[in-house]
């Protein structure tokens, strides 16, 4: 747990009061795991990775070298979609900063996001390659807060479910703060929340 006091964000990684959600190696064995089902699908395949940018840059590494080690070999690409403005409240609309540049017309496209909360984000991304002519979308995610969803999306390869928390770290920040730990952890706002 992470007090958001602490805005320098300096070696959290070093303070024993940090106590991961997820630690490194939970989050490594499960991306392993990830890529072992992801193979059972995409073996023989071609496929796109497409990222959502910034949350997923950590995790899609990962993943990617992972599938490698499979022998899968996808083209990747990234799009950056923007759903909360400062802090931790959704804005509950999604805007696209910067779009994919591939063309995914009669592809199978593999979106990876950090976490779902809303849904809004996944399923906004979702419908825009849909719309591009993607034969296929599916997708995987790290997290899964089940209990935040506001609109229906369908995740097909899920890596943790987890309880209604904030949390940081592994490409996920708060404020922009904190996407760089290895782990990812819970932060606590000041004045509770
Ligand atoms: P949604 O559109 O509400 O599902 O929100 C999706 C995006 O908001 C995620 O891809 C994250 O980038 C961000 N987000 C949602 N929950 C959290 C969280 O607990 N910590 C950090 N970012 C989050
Ligand atoms: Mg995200």
């Amino acid at each position: 747990m992470i007090s958001s006091k602490d805005s320098s964000g300096k070696n959290l990684s070093d303070s024993g009061s940090v106590i991961p959600l997820k630690t490194e190696l939970q989050i490594r064995y499960r991306i392993a795991e990830l890529a072992a089902l992801l193979a059972e699908e995409y073996r023989g395949r071609d496929f796109v990775v497409v990222g959502i940018l910034k949350g997923a840059f950590m995790f899609a590494a990962d993943l990617l070298r992972r599938l490698y080690d499979l022998e899968l070999y996808p083209d990747i690409d990234f799009i950056r979609a923007v759903s909360y403005g400062s802090g931790d409240k959704s804005s509950g609309e999604v805007r696209i900063e910067l779009d994919i540049s591939i063309d995914v017309k009669d592809k199978s496209v593999l979106i990876v996001d950090d976490i779902v909360d809303t849904g809004r984000t996944l399923q906004h991304v979702k419908e825009l390659i849909l719309s591009k002519g993607a034969a296929e979308v599916r997708v995987c995610v790290l997290l899964d807060k089940p209990s935040r969803r506001e609109v229906e999306c369908d995740l097909d390869w899920v890596g943790f479910e987890i309880p209604n928390l904030f949390v940081v770290g592994y490409g996920m920040d708060f404020d922009e703060k904190y996407r760089y730990l290895p782990f990812i952890t819970t932060i606590e706002q000041a004045g509770g929340n």
